[in-house]
């Protein structure tokens, strides 16, 4: 089968499973540029149903790029207050100010421009030069490498590499539709080719794949060492208020409000009969040791933050997990 003809099944099944998802509403060309700018940058790290209502709500809060551009700081992250790894907002602000005051408020079309913006890595200029300027260009999602993997029946820690993948990519072919072309792939990887328990008979590629004629749908993940690193969080009271600090000490969640941490030695950590927590970040286990302490610690950066401003403050979900803990201590 040639690829002419992948494109066109795939395209085909497009036409008629594509969910109505928010960013793809038809808008005017300057409107798309901003909507799959937002969107792109909420989809980096995590999945279409969590991003649907933030894409909403900041639409509706943040209409187009010269209102993202100008936005109050404390505005944008009570936008993103949920979605996580928050220097992604910081970085879409920082977007918009540079394509406002660089290129007239409009996209540049270049992969080279593109990746010189903050936040916009390989993936997000491939997946912005598909889908808003139609150029031939497939960007490697997660989904997009499971389709790769299964169609090849690939397991060996080598052909999984990146590079490998990227040379695989030239099963999709091209077409001439290729904004609705990636997100065409990565539907089925989202609808059919799912990571477990995947609708072959749904697929326009069963045909195609080696895993279905296998009947073998595992799919090697890369080897990722998640380290598990360790740490003392002080848990400082008085009255109904607790110590927090603005981090500029961890690359995680940089000026954010968290607890004051330090990172310990293993030992310390198993030592330690202080009440004791897990929080998993995408690269990394964090053990905790809860310390709770009873004198104002001198430390720069102090936020004393109500107990019961929790909720209506902006705070990482790492530090509302930490706030759960300690009010049970
Ligand atoms: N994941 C990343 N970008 C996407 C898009 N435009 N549509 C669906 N899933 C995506």
């Amino acid at each position: 089968m040639n690829s002419e003809n992948i494109s066109k099944k795939i395209l085909h099944w497009y036409d008629n499973n594509k969910r109505f998802l928010p960013w793809r509403k038809k808008v005017s060309k300057k409107q798309r540029e901003y909507f799959t700018l937002v969107s792109e940058f909420m989809l980096q790290q995590t999945q279409v149903k969590t991003v649907i209502p933030y894409f909403i709500n900041f639409i509706n809060k943040i209409p187009d790029l010269d209102n993202l551009a100008k936005i109050k700081d404390s505005i944008l992250m009570k936008c993103w207050e949920g979605l996580g790894y928050y220097s992604r907002a910081r970085n879409l602000k920082k977007t918009a100010i540079r394509i406002t005051n660089e290129y007239r408020g409009r996209l540049p079309s270049t992969i080279e421009e593109l990746k010189s913006l903050p936040g916009v890595g390989d993936y997000t200029s491939r997946a912005i030069m598909a889908i808003v300027f139609n150029k031939k260009m497939i960007p490697l999602d997660g989904n997009i490498e499971r389709i790769l993997k299964r169609v090849f029946y690939l397991r060996k820690e080598n052909e999984i590499s990146k590079q490998h993948l990227n040379n695989k990519k030239s099963f999709f072919g091209t077409t001439n539709r290729s904004n609705d072309y990636v997100q065409a792939i990565m539907e089925i990887g989202a609808l059919i080719c799912k990571p477990y328990h995947p609708l072959c008979f749904q697929c326009p590629l069963s045909i195609n794949c080696i895993s279905f004629k296998k009947n073998d749908f595992e799919v090697k993940i890369k080897n990722k060492l998640n380290k598990t690193k360790y740490f003392e969080a002080i848990i400082y009271q008085n009255k109904n208020k607790y110590l927090l600090v603005k981090n500029d000490k961890f690359n995680f969640l940089k000026n954010m409000p968290i607890f004051p941490m330090t990172e310990v030695k293993e030992k310390k950590y198993k030592n330690s009969n202080n009440k004791k927590i897990n929080i998993k970040l995408s690269n990394m286990d964090m053990k905790i040791i809860l310390n709770k302490i009873n004198k104002l610690p001198k430390i720069k950066n102090k936020i004393l933050l109500k107990k019961n401003h929790t909720q209506s403050t902006i705070l990482p979900s790492f530090t509302k997990k930490i706030f759960s803990s300690v009010s049970k201590i």
